[in-house]
């Protein structure tokens, strides 16, 4: 029976073998009280006869026996969700005693992470980790409803392959029966998943776990959960249709909460432009304003330059006066951003002040004061280079409302190349359809893509793209990209010949789950919604790995490590 089931039970009736966790003991005029708490709920438990139970401690696993009764209405505690009900004790059973608790089992703890994280299901046995995993498995029920409905065929792809390009490192498997190599885990199936569409499958879904050696973050880990799909004959339209049906199910029956489909489209340009960024909070109604028309005559040396170098003078007129102190905040914030610093002029009874507003010539001044008791903040450079501090201005001076909205956005038109830590990377991955090949062909560090993200509150959700099925082209993008044809017949030659046998278009796209769920629950971190996660440096606190391997084995897989040891 779960404490649930007592509802079902009459006022005095016996209550047998109930059992839980003991939570909270209170003692109070002679009797001795604690709560009874089970994967659900908790119910209060009583009796007059404290002494007989001295030796019960907090986390104790118990069978408890004894009566229910119907609290008086005045006693009734309306806090918590069975406070109507109590237990008057006849026998309790201790099925397991409790060490001394790390923690305590309790919401909002102030514990490190790293012991949290060391005892996990001591950690999840917290209500808030608890609603968390609950409604990361309602998640996954949900995502196979609504894939049921629109008959899409679940499908299971290997985790021992060879190494799949989405722009990080890969973990690698030592293969112990052909020493000296290795398997890579999956960044994602990608690959995997368009060869179904090229063996005849009509689409394929997956509720898939992808493996990435990058740097964990807040909203990274090393190992993470996408919900993985793909359309035979499929287009970015088809894709995105079916990706709206999936948040729209998903968010009405496990989260209650409607959203409006289709979600808002906007260019790659446009957020850019904007919003300073490719993943904008459309929370936030206020966008980036241009006003490199002002100073276009100027005598401000480093705007002078920007326009001079086809830059910009982009930012905010906010509609008060802002402190000294409060604009030096921002300052700073963006100068640790890596900005030169934020500009800006105040323009109070139609006076303009700042550190600039001398050398203002009378056209700019006029323009300025067309506006009155507002601040001008402003960011002069590149668009690529200023956008991102614009991002970061916009979301610290505009306040998201305060109620739980839910605001989606697609972002197309992407480039279909970008530059990453100095090299020439494919904004999405090397299998992504240019938007138009000839232009790709004859320009591809300027063409565009038919690659799509999907945008939640500010967050990349998920990306997608129409892909390449023309295994000439796929060459032809991969040489462009920087390959040469040895490595590309060594590392994608199995792939191109898969192509080579009549390949239906075909599109797909990948929702990131840990993401979204952290955002449904608002948790700080993809961390808390994730059973057990990795550290920031990548370890697991509760069974402390990745560990060492003996000599012995490693010698079975040929290995030997030797840079360590000659450390040592
Ligand atoms: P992409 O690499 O953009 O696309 O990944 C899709 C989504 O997966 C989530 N994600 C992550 N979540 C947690 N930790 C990580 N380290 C991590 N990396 C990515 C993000 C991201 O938007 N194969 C393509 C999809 C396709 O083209 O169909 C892919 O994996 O939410």
């Amino acid at each position: 029976m779960d404490i649930s089931d007592l509802t079902k039970l009459k006022n005095k009736e016996i209550v047998n073998d109930l059992r839980g966790w003991v939570d909270t003991i209170r003692h109070h005029g002679g009797l001795m009280f604690f709560e009874l708490r089970d994967h659900e709920t908790k119910v209060q438990i009583v009796t007059d006869n404290p002494e007989q139970f001295d030796n019960l401690k907090n986390e104790f696993y118990v069978s408890v026996t004894g009566n229910l009764v119907k609290r008086k209405k005045e006693n009734v505690n309306k806090e918590v969700l069975f406070g109507d009900l109590e237990i008057e004790l006849s026998n309790l059973e201790i099925i397991s005693e409790s060490k001394t608790l790390p923690f305590q089992i309790e919401d909002n703890i102030e514990t490190d992470e790293q012991i949290r994280l060391k005892h996990r299901y001591l950690d999840i046995r917290r209500k808030e980790m608890n609603n968390n995993i609950i409604a990361r498995s309602n998640t996954f029920k949900s995502i196979r409803e609504v894939m049921n409905k629109l008959n899409i065929n679940e499908l299971d792809t290997p985790t021992l392959i060879k190494s799949t390009p989405e722009g990080a490192k890969d973990f690698i498997v030592p293969s112990r029966k052909s020493p000296g190599t290795f398997y890579a885990l999956p960044q994602s199936p990608q690959m995997y998943k368009q060869l179904f569409m090229l063996s005849g499958l009509k689409n394929y879904y997956q509720i898939a776990k992808c493996y990435r050696d990058e740097d964990s973050r807040k909203d990274r880990q090393p190992e993470f959960t996408q919900l993985d799909i793909e359309i035979s004959n499929g287009d970015p339209k088809t894709v995105q249709k079916i990706i709206e049906s999936t948040m729209k199910h998903v968010l009405k029956t496990v989260y209650s909460i409607e959203v409006k489909t289709p979600f808002t489209k906007i260019t790659y340009d446009e957020a850019m432009s904007l919003y300073g960024t490719d993943k904008p909070d459309l929370r936030i109604k206020e966008t980036i304003t241009d006003f490199t028309n002002i100073f276009m005559d100027t005598e401000i040396s480093f705007i002078k330059e920007t326009i001079k170098n086809n830059g910009t003078v982009r930012g905010f007129l906010i509609n008060k006066l802002l402190s000294r102190s409060e604009i030096d905040n921002l300052d700073e914030l963006l100068k640790n951003e890596g900005s030169p610093g934020l500009g800006w002029f105040k323009i109070e009874n139609k006076k303009v002040s700042g550190p600039l507003a001398k050398i203002l010539n009378e056209k700019e001044n006029n323009e300025l004061v067309k506006n009155d008791n507002c601040t001008m903040l402003f960011q002069s450079g590149k668009q690529a280079e200023s956008s991102h501090y614009l991002d970061t201005l916009r979301r610290k001076i505009y306040s998201i409302p305060s109620e739980n909205s839910y605001e989606f956005v697609w972002i197309d038109d992407f480039p279909y190349f970008e530059i990453e830590n100095g090299e020439l990377q494919p904004s999405h991955h090397p299998f992504t359809s240019p938007k138009d090949t000839s232009e790709f062909l004859s320009n591809p560090n300027d063409a565009k893509a038919l690659h799509y993200d999907l945008v939640l509150n500010g967050i990349e959700l998920g990306s997608g793209s129409q892909r390449i099925n023309d295994p000439k082209l796929q060459k032809e993008v991969l040489s462009k990209w920087g390959l040469s044809e040895t490595e590309i017949n060594d590392r994608f030659g199995w792939f191109i010949e898969a192509l080579s046998y009549g390949s239906p278009q075909h599109a797909g796209f990948a929702v990131g789950i840990d993401r979204f769920i952290a955002e449904m629950m608002n948790a700080d971190s993809i961390r808390d919604v994730i059973p057990f996660p990795k550290t920031q440096s990548g370890l697991d606190p509760l069974n402390n790995a990745p560990s060492n391997l003996s000599i012995l084995e490693l010698q079975e897989y040929n290995i030997s490590i030797e840079s360590i040891e000659n450390e040592e």
